[in-house]
């Protein structure tokens, strides 16, 4: 297999861009190549997504460009992998035959299996000169509807485990050294079944990881490195791992299927031994893994947020002030339609309490939160739309993902609640409230003028990038973040030698650099030339003097 060279592109979600992550890192190791272009590939694999209409719509027509590709080369191999092959079934095959694998994102462990099969039935039917039309390698590995995985998974000792973890263990990190910023999975699934959701179909049921092995994966991660660590769950403060009921299989602790969780303010009464909760798991990594300079994490759910989680953001300085959490609508009567379960005054009292636990802005540590808005939900009325325009002034967003509501297949609400409200009305209340959300986050940014501030250095900004003659895809990956639309090895060589690439261009005494606060807020400041190498991955305070947009613009001190 050395020669073959993989195509990946990733769409949707951070799981994705991890899960991309994951798989890139197996495949490499069993001497898979990675190229930027898709028509010099071997394999083109698209990590796809399925949460809104749009994002499904994009892979189709990647699909459609590729017919052409594979008339030309017939051995080409095409996989669908992620949520939008569950949610399809192999029935995208028969839509669209020139795919060849299909993999759900619960099913990412067998895909180099996969891949190997249809890569060798593809080859031997060229090679037998057979007509284009007869070639034909269907493989596929979906959990499909019926069974949620985790009903065998003591039993069968989880394999997506030992994907996560082999990360973390391989000696080809396909993002290499350069990587700052990473990644790692607490929980997956999701429980909740908000009604226009597609989430728990794709990703199953809700599984927590042991803290074992988080904390291992963060400790391996910080060791090559890396200085920010963002953990990742649906619902992520949901996380709740009970000692006395993990399984072993091989030695090895299983993933534990999500426990009733009783939500509200107070620490869990069963926690302690035998009991790791959200609030203890980030405390223990802040503890464990004191060279990761910052701790995120993604998404929180606005329920299940109790104080012990809120005391020990505050104590521990190296957790963000950041939260992300969607609020979806301003409306009881919206929200119980979403089956959400919480109302607005609860959420309000969460925004209340979060702030008076943790905005410190005299120290440069004001607290900043993020949410999503749905716009355009069944029966939606003026009125509710009103009140979530009033929600979303009073809970002042650092920034808010604002989308227009898609009616997904096998959700209750494309099922039990016509779509009835038109595109247009959806349209023009996205756009009112994207224009009161912009406002908001400006105002926020001129709040931060005159404060200073500890910045994470990310390295060369965009325009400094763009300068140099990239586009802006691969300006965006040379950042060396956590996206990862694997160029593969050219994304190695941007992201190592970013800084470089600036260098070389310009003769300029002084390079434009971005960092973020850690409220996540960006932060753009000139740095002498000589002192660029250095920069990236350091912690330095700088004084903010203006702010544009989402930018704040400031200088370094000392
Ligand atoms: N688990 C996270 C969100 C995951 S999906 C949470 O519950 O907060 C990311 C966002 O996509 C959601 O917050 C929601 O705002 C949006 N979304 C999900 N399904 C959607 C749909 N059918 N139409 C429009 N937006 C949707
Ligand atoms: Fe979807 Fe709701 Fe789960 Fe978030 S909490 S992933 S919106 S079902
Ligand atoms: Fe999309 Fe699946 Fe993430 S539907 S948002 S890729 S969990």
């Amino acid at each position: 297999m050395g020669s073959r060279t993989i195509y990946l592109e990733t769409f949707g979600c951070q799981m994705n861009e991890l899960d991309s992550e994951l798989v890139a890192g197996q495949l490499a190791n069993l001497g898979y190549r990675f190229t930027d272009r898709a028509d010099r590939a071997d394999v083109v694999l698209y990590n796809t997504c399925s949460v809104r209409e749009n994002a499904e719509q994009k892979v189709w027509s990647r699909l459609g460009d590729l017919k052409k590709t594979k008339a030309v080369n017939p051995g080409l191999v095409v996989g669908v992998l992620g949520c939008m092959a569950e949610r399809d079934g192999a029935g995208l095959m028969d839509r669209m035959p020139v795919v060849d694998v299909m993999c759900g994102p619960s099913e990412l462990d067998k895909l180099p299996a996969l891949i190997d099969n249809a890569v060798r039935t593809r080859e031997s039917l060229v090679t037998a000169d057979l007509p284009a039309s007869e070639i034909s390698a269907k493989e596929s590995a979906l959990q499909g509807g019926a069974s949620r995985r985790s009903g065998t998974l003591a039993a069968a000792g989880d394999s997506l485990e030992y994907l996560d973890l082999s990360r973390s263990v391989s000696p080809i990190d396909p993002v290499g050294s350069a990587r700052r910023s990473a990644y790692v999975r607490i929980t997956r699934g999701c429980n909740k079944f908000c009604t226009y959701c597609v989430v728990p179909f794709t990703r199953g049921a809700e599984i927590h990881r042991p803290p074992a092995h988080i904390i291992e994966e963060c400790q391996r991660l910080a060791d090559t490195g890396v200085t920010e660590i963002t953990l990742l769950g649906q619902t992520v403060n949901h996380y709740r791992f009970e000692h006395d009921s993990a399984v072993e299989v091989d030695g090895m602790t299983q993933p534990q299927k999500g426990r009733a969780f009783r939500g509200g303010h107070r620490r869990d009464p069963l926690a302690g031994d035998r009991v790791t909760t959200f609030a203890d798991l980030l405390y223990e990594i802040h503890e464990r893994v004191p060279s990761v300079s910052r701790l995120r994490f993604v998404t929180s759910y606005p329920r299940d947020f109790g104080d012990d989680v809120l005391e020990v953001i505050r104590d521990c300085p190296r957790i963000c002030r950041y939260l992300h959490v969607p609020a979806q609508s301003g409306s009881d009567r919206i929200l119980s339609l979403m089956n959400r379960g919480y109302s607005v005054g609860e959420y309000d009292e969460f925004v209340h309490r979060a702030r008076e636990a943790l905005d410190q802005p005299e120290i440069g540590r004001p607290l900043m939160i993020s949410g999503d808005i749905i716009v355009g939900f069944p029966t939606e009325t003026d009125e509710d739309f009103a009140e979530t325009v009033s929600l979303v002034e009073r809970s002042r967003y650092k920034s808010c993902f604002i989308f227009k509501y898609s009616p997904r297949p096998g959700t209750v609400a494309i099922d039990k609640i016509p779509d009835d409200i038109p595109d247009d009305i959806k349209r023009s209340r996205n756009n009112a409230l994207l224009s009161i959300q912009n406002r908001i986050s400006d105002e926020i940014g001129r709040e931060q003028i005159g404060r200073t501030f500890d910045i994470l250095i990310e390295g060369p900004s965009q325009r400094a990038l763009k300068a140099t003659g990239l586009s802006s895809r691969d300006a965006h990956r040379a950042l060396g973040g956590v996206q990862l639309t694997i160029g593969g090895e050219s994304a190695i060589r941007q992201s190592s030698d970013a800084v470089s690439m600036v260098l070389e261009h310009s003769d300029d005494d002084m390079v434009q650099f971005s960092g973020r606060t850690d409220g996540d807020q960006i932060v753009l400041f000139d740095v002498a030339r000589d002192d660029a190498r250095e920069l990236p991955g350091s912690i330095r305070r700088v004084r903010i003097e203006r702010s544009s947009g989402l930018s704040l613009f400031g200088s370094l001190l000392d």
